[in-house]
């Protein structure tokens, strides 16, 4: 049996001792290389992250499953079991061009459940955290179930990107959303991005391409505030694979999918 309250705690502690790993190394000289295109980075701290949060777990762990963005977990097929779903850092292009705006993100679930999730902005000393059936917080704040938002008064959060032509989706379905609503933001971090709606800083947020290790801590932030959480053609998401990806206050999130982009 998983004692979930003692791996929260040594969770938080490791993300934490993690962030530290962050902030200490803002003035040394970063390593930066390329993964699939010029825009896709990676830095040493990216892989160091990482590196030092599986050594703690499988340390403590040995039977867990790792899911990490930079490789250094193991194969995961299947969410049978407990399985740490870890992106070291979230908004890689924003830690190396702003030294903000990055989160690290772990989501950890048991048998396909998702029980604890962690984002941190490491640079604000912010700890999004929620427990599952617990509620949702930020640092010791507890963060209130959403309330009802009307389209013509939500922030959404959708880069520019997805906006002009794209080969991943037709973003024509995109322009009437974002002429409606009140404003936009794009902050780089999905991550992070999950946490604010958590937090009612956005109210929703889509994308048309996400991995899980970007959202496995957010969605167990947003459950535990009320908040929707499908693919952009309103299914379920899936923990193994990538996918497009829309969050919103309950009632904003139907109402976009029901009117923008189910038809
Ligand atoms: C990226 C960020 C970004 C999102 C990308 C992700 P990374 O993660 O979350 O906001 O638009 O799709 O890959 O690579 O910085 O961990
Ligand atoms: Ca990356
Ligand atoms: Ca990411
Ligand atoms: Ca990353």
């Amino acid at each position: 049996m998983t004692n979930w309250k003692e791996l929260d705690q040594k969770a938080k502690q490791w993300v934490e001792e993690a962030g530290e790993l962050i902030r200490n190394s803002f003035d040394s000289a970063l390593s930066i290389q390329y993964k699939s295109n010029p825009n896709d980075l990676v830095t040493n701290m990216d892989k160091e992250v990482e590196q030092y949060l599986i050594s703690k777990i499988q340390e403590t762990y040995p039977d867990h499953k790792i899911l990490g963005e930079e490789g250094y977990g193991d194969k995961v097929e299947s969410l049978d079991g407990v399985v740490w779903i870890i992106d070291p850092i979230d908004g890689t292009m924003n830690f190396v061009h702003q030294q903000r705006n990055f989160a690290i993100s772990v989501g950890v679930y048991g048998d396909g459940v998702g029980y604890i999730g962690l984002i941190y902005d490491v640079v604000h000393k912010e700890l999004y955290h929620a427990f599952r059936g617990e509620g949702a917080y930020m640092n010791e704040l507890p963060l209130p179930k959403r309330d009802e938002v009307k389209i013509e008064q939500a922030i959404l959060s959708v880069s520019p990107m997805w906006v002009t032509e794209n080969k991943r989706f037709d973003h024509q379905l995109i322009t009437p959303i974002v002429k409606r609503v009140r404003g936009t933001r794009s902050y780089g971090s999905a991550a992070l991005e999950c946490a604010y709606v958590a937090a009612g800083r956005l109210d929703a947020y889509m994308t048309m391409r996400l991995a899980p290790w970007d959202f496995a801590a957010g969605l167990v932030l947003l459950e535990e505030v009320g908040a929707n959480a499908s693919t952009l053609s309103g299914e379920k998401l899936d923990l193994l694979n990538k996918n497009s990806f829309f969050i919103g206050e309950q009632s904003l999130h139907q109402y976009i999918l029901k009117e923008f982009l189910v038809k």
